[in-house]
């Protein structure tokens, strides 16, 4: 049955784009571990956002990134761009090239070289302009287009009005981070706006902000009433957020992940990493490493080797010969 975001069981759950991060391997990753505890998983994995005009262009690094092994499925490719017509053509030739089950269009990326080409968050300011984009996206392509977007671009209660112009557009399905642009990642998420924009909408409205546990993504739903949410920050370095939700949603006991199992799932994430970048890829595998340990008791004194470690092999080593307890 194709995707649609009507159709998806409830509550819906999934992982929210990441620059850099919501690649190929770390998307797999995701979903093998949710997989292990729960067959029937309902995840849905947001990939990172590509440029249309770069796409458009025929960039070569570019459409590969919008590639997908079918284990990630289903799986919602974003992009950004504030031109309608490039906006289109390039979600038709990702549609056409890999057959992602959705397209979800970034209007809640604050940063200066976004904003600065009328990118991303800023399209919040110019409600026509976003209009005009996604009518332009759904009419090239034949799978569900979304919106994510900021509480607003100054005050917090923008996306109330927005989120209905945009679905008055033909979004399928959007999604607010209870952020404004100028709140960059400061203070807390105002779930209070997005419980607003969900009672105004008759589309699936999923909420964004500060989930860093199971037990918060449960609570974020209890306050907005949303159809479900998205996890940014609290995927990072713990894939297991996901299970653990899959778990109390079945109502079986939620498990916390142990030293080997972080061990064992760094390792797989290490060799997706590879086989999908290259040997010499171990530098932007860093970044996922600290995040695998942030909080650890006694990992400190093994970081510094880790984060030097040039090769596949010193990774092992030091991770196989941790002594934490
Ligand atoms: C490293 C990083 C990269 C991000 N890249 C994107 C992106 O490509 N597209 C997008 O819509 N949001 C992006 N975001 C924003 C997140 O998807 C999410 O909206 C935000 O982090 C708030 O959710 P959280 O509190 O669960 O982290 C990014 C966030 C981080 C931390």
């Amino acid at each position: 049955m194709p995707f649609s975001w009507n159709n998806q069981q409830k509550p819906i759950v999934a992982l929210s784009p990441m620059a850099d991060m919501t690649d190929t391997p770390f998307c797999k990753i995701i979903r093998k571990t949710v997989l292990q505890s729960a067959p029937q998983s309902r995840l849905i994995v947001f990939r990172e956002m590509v440029s249309s005009e770069a796409i458009v262009r025929g960039n070569k690094k570019t459409m590969i990134m919008t590639g997908i092994d079918p284990i990630e499925r289903p799986i919602v490719q974003q992009i950004f761009g504030a031109n309608p017509d490039a906006m289109a053509k390039a979600a038709s030739i990702i549609v056409d090239e890999h057959t992602p089950d959705a397209i979800d269009i970034n209007m809640g990326c604050p940063v200066y070289k976004m904003v600065s080409n009328f990118n991303g968050s800023a399209l919040m300011k110019d409600p026509e302009l976003a209009s005009k984009i996604v009518g332009a996206v759904k009419s090239a392509v034949n799978v569900p287009v979304s919106v994510k977007m900021r509480a607003g671009w100054s005050s917090h209660n923008e996306c109330i009005e927005f989120a209905k112009i945009i679905e008055s557009a033909g979004a399928d399905m959007i999604t607010v981070h209870g952020r404004t642009q100028k709140q960059g990642y400061s203070g807390t998420a105002n779930r209070e706006v997005v419980a607003q924009v969900k009672a105004n909408a008759s589309i699936p409205i999923l909420y964004n902000g500060d989930i860093f546990t199971w037990q918060d993504y449960f609570q974020a739903l209890e306050e907005t009433n949303c159809d479900g949410a998205l996890i940014a920050r609290g995927a990072l370095g713990n894939p297991w957020i996901f299970a653990q939700i899959e778990q109390r949603l079945m109502g079986s006991k939620v498990t916390e992940p142990t030293l080997e199992n972080r061990i064992n799932t760094v390792l797989e994430h290490l060799n997706e990493h590879i086989v999908h970048y290259g040997d010499s890829s171990i530098a932007t595998f860093r970044k996922h490493l600290s995040w695998y340990f942030k909080g650890i008791t006694g990992f400190k004194q093994y970081k510094p080797a880790l984060m030097s470690a040039t090769n596949k092999e010193e990774i092992i080593s030091i991770l196989h010969n941790l002594s934490i307890d």
